[in-house]
């Protein structure tokens, strides 16, 4: 086997190991993917200053996100589904972040349920919060990532309808899938996978199955969205949630300045500026473009965060020179799930967090506080306003 240097070098194998559908529903944004591509390639235009003869000695990547200690500025995004990448594939990816020393967040829509990952973890990891219809149910799950230890809730905002990605249409995605002839076939390339999943229990969604009323079956995914999600959600729930909740609250989805505002009046302890990985408004600007105006007009008043496009160290770097105080990866961690189960994601955990440091060291840094757009070359990189 080829030697894993890249988070590329993953996601290729994640391709060739992980069943279509849901390789795809991982790697793919909403109708043209514009916004998805954006992501990426926004980040390559920032270019980084090269500084030499500074004593590189003694190098930390070592931060603080909402006020817990962590070897990088760096956690797992929540993502849907992602124990259909690899058997019991969030149980992994929370050991694996606990190993390595950052938080693990746990989608709704997982497939591993909360009470899974506080059994198979020893220390907090943190919970994404959609807002369903059944105010009940939104309660409970509260409540069950309180009794589970969860330290921060991620409040998603930017999801109470469901963008249109095409691929996820076209494949009938589904967990678990349709056993359809052109699943079984393209299933049947995929041993490691199918092996996986035979294996396993945990074929449903966790956090739902067996605790709302009447579901049983959630086979198709966007028409499921759609009818259980509340689409009224507004800054009113913020409200009733963080008092519910009673602990540190991220909300995830800012792209806009006012509703960066609205997010500090909100009492919040940090946003994530996100477009949810390009997967729901496509024509939406990067989340990288979004951040530094953002930060201008909010970063004293909040902890800001950035997801959508990291896809090595440097880009974690670039995020932390325009300001950000921490970032996210959902696909990154994907891909090496997919790839290699709990091995491929500790590897992407260790390249990015190398990239990061020499890539600090290269540029004249020793410690993420010193990080600050003076690292950036100028003309180079987005600025507010
Ligand atoms: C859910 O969060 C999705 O983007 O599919």
């Amino acid at each position: 086997m080829t030697v894993i240097t890249t988070i590329e070098d993953l996601r290729q194998l994640a391709q060739a190991r992980v069943p279509r559908m849901f390789y795809d529903y991982a790697d793919s944004g909403s109708w043209t993917e514009s916004t998805y591509r954006a992501n990426e390639s926004d980040f390559q235009k920032i270019k980084l200053r090269q500084r030499v003869a500074v004593n590189m000695e003694g190098r930390s990547t070592a931060t603080k996100m909402v006020g817990i200690d962590v070897k990088m500025p760096v956690a797992i995004a929540p993502t849907g589904l992602t124990g259909m990448q690899h058997a019991d594939g969030e149980i992994l990816a929370a050991q694996a972040a606990e190993a390595f020393g950052i938080r693990f967040t746990l989608s709704t829509m997982s497939i591993c349920s909360i009470e899974d990952i506080a059994a198979h973890t020893k220390k907090p990891f943190w919970f994404q919060l959609y807002v369903m219809r059944d105010v009940d149910f939104v309660g409970r799950l509260i409540d069950r990532a309180k009794a589970a230890g969860c330290d921060a809730l991620v409040l998603t905002l930017d999801l109470q309808i469901i963008g249109q990605r095409h691929k996820d249409l076209k494949n009938g995605l589904s967990a678990p899938p349709k056993l359809t002839l052109a699943n079984i076939l393209n299933m049947a390339t995929k041993p490691r996978w199918c092996l996986g999943m035979a294996g396993t229990r945990r074929r449903q969604f966790g956090n739902i199955v067996g605790h709302v009323k009447g579901v049983t079956d959630m086979a198709n995914l966007s028409a499921w969205t759609a009818q259980q999600f509340d689409p009224r959600l507004n800054w009113g729930d913020v409200e009733w949630i963080k008092k519910r909740w009673g602990g540190k609250l991220i909300l995830k989805g800012i792209q806009d300045v006012e509703d960066a505002r609205l997010a500090v009046e909100s009492g919040a302890d940090a946003l994530i500026v996100s477009n949810h990985g390009g997967r729901q408004l496509d024509g939406a600007q990067s989340s990288i473009e979004a951040l530094p105006a953002i930060v201008d007009a909010v970063g004293q008043q909040i902890e800001v965060h950035m997801d959508s496009g990291i896809r090595s160290g440097q880009d974690v770097l670039k995020a932390m020179a325009l300001g950000a105080k921490g970032t996210y990866i959902g696909r990154a961690m994907l891909y090496g799930l997919g790839a290699m189960g709990r091995e491929g994601v500790d590897k992407a955990l260790q390249i990015i967090h190398k990239e990061l440091d020499l890539t600090m060291a290269f540029c004249g840094r020793t410690q993420m506080a010193q990080v600050d757009s003076s690292i950036l070359l100028p003309g180079t990189f987005p600025r507010a306003g």
